[in-house]
């Protein structure tokens, strides 16, 4: 097969909409055959077929547009064979919106036992029963195109930080191989693929990969292999070279990131898609995200306390005090994690809409200072 196959999708058609005056700041859009999705864009995680606590009503509410998927997960319990049988994921799990599946490279890497990569495949054992699974570039879109996501994510090989430069070289020529080969064996016209960037933390192996995933025109590109456990500052280092390295028509996804302080440094950067479990995981452990910085609900000195969490929440959240909220994860009742799953999703999503509105007004810098000052105060 040809090493540039046009894999662009007409339908897609990312469209930059207005370029930030003082930032790198981007306001886009792009489609997909379940809708438009407006960037920048904070996609929650709906790993097993559910944003964990949030039924589809509530994930609709908060205003995201795309959730994501995953392959790993899916494909072993319940069975990418089985969403298909029950008429892929949409359906499955009631979600009319575009999905984004990831490719199961990060969590081979993450969760799976005993991991032997070999250029042909990923092997490992499941998590779930110790069963040993072959994860080919090939079968990773197989499963994808099964459960029907709008966009599928390519396999990539990706290492712990830190490591031997040749490890991370290897890692990342293999991504680059596996991406062509996941373009190769896209079968469907109704999915498109977004290739990813590795390199680990050095700059010329990203600004390397970049161009050479860059030339290959995939629709969409993300950048993998951070918020891995470095300090946040190599994160930006790495995203100040590898954004303009991409190219500059397509759109950019930064994957697994972040808190957000990371959003707003990866916008300012040219960063327009992301996801994270931060609002959901850290919702059901009594974390709260607010313009003030975090709200840790369980602290004892929320007991009394009877002012709302943040009175700009959803109407279900925005009437309730503290010290209620408090009482609900003392007395482990299951609505205390879905109510901040909910408020903190909505909030990420809030966020993201008022980026969008200021980038338009070129006032991006100004917006990202006043969240910056009051994520700091601390309330
Ligand atoms: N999610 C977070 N980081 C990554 C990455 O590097 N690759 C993939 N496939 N998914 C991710």
């Amino acid at each position: 097969k040809p090493a540039t196959t046009c894999q662009s999708k007409d339908w897609f058609q990312y469209q930059l909409k207005h370029q930030d005056k003082t930032t790198a700041a981007r306001r886009g859009q792009f489609n997909t055959p379940h809708g438009a999705v407006q960037t920048p864009a904070f996609m929650p995680v709906g790993t097993q077929g559910t944003v964990k606590g949030l039924e589809i009503g509530m994930v609709r509410q908060t205003g995201a547009e795309m959730i994501l998927g995953n392959t790993y997960h899916l494909s072993l319990r319940p069975g990418d064979d089985i969403v298909a049988e029950l008429g892929g994921l949409h359906k499955f799990m009631g979600w009319d919106g575009p999905i984004l599946t990831d490719s199961g490279g990060f969590q081979i890497f993450s969760l799976a036992q005993m991991r032997k990569i070999t250029e042909k495949e990923a092997i490992f054992q499941s998590h779930i029963d110790g069963r040993k699974i072959h994860l080919s570039p090939e079968r990773s879109i197989e499963i994808q195109e099964n459960l029907g996501s709008d966009i599928a994510m390519v396999l990539d090989h990706v290492v712990e930080l830190p490591n031997k430069p040749q490890v991370i070289r290897e890692a990342m020529d293999r991504s680059i191989r596996w991406a062509q080969r996941c373009q190769a064996a896209a079968a469907r016209n109704d999915q498109a693929q977004f290739a990813i960037v590795q390199g680990g933390l050095d700059e010329k192996l990203r600004v390397e990969c970049a161009e050479r995933l860059g030339a290959l025109n995939f629709p969409g590109y993300a950048i993998g292999g951070l918020s891995v456990g470095e300090p946040p500052p190599e994160m930006y280092r790495i995203l100040d070279a590898t954004c303009p390295a991409l190219p500059a028509d397509k759109p950019r996804y930064l994957m697994g990131v972040g808190r957000p302080e990371d959003l707003l440094e990866g916008i300012r950067r040219g960063v327009d898609l992301f996801d994270c479990v931060m609002p959901t995981r850290n919702g059901r452990n009594a974390l709260a995200f607010t313009d003030e910085g975090t709200v840790r609900l369980r602290n004892a000195k929320y007991q009394r306390d009877p002012a709302p969490l943040d009175p700009k929440s959803v109407p279900q959240v925005a009437g309730l005090s503290r010290a209620y909220l408090r009482h609900l994860f003392m007395a482990k009742e299951m609505l205390g994690p879905i109510l901040l799953t909910l408020h903190n999703v909505a909030y990420y999503q809030r966020l993201m809409r008022e980026a969008r509105q200021v980038i338009e007004e070129d006032r991006f810098e100004a917006f990202y200072e006043e969240k910056m000052r009051g994520w700091a105060s601390g309330g």
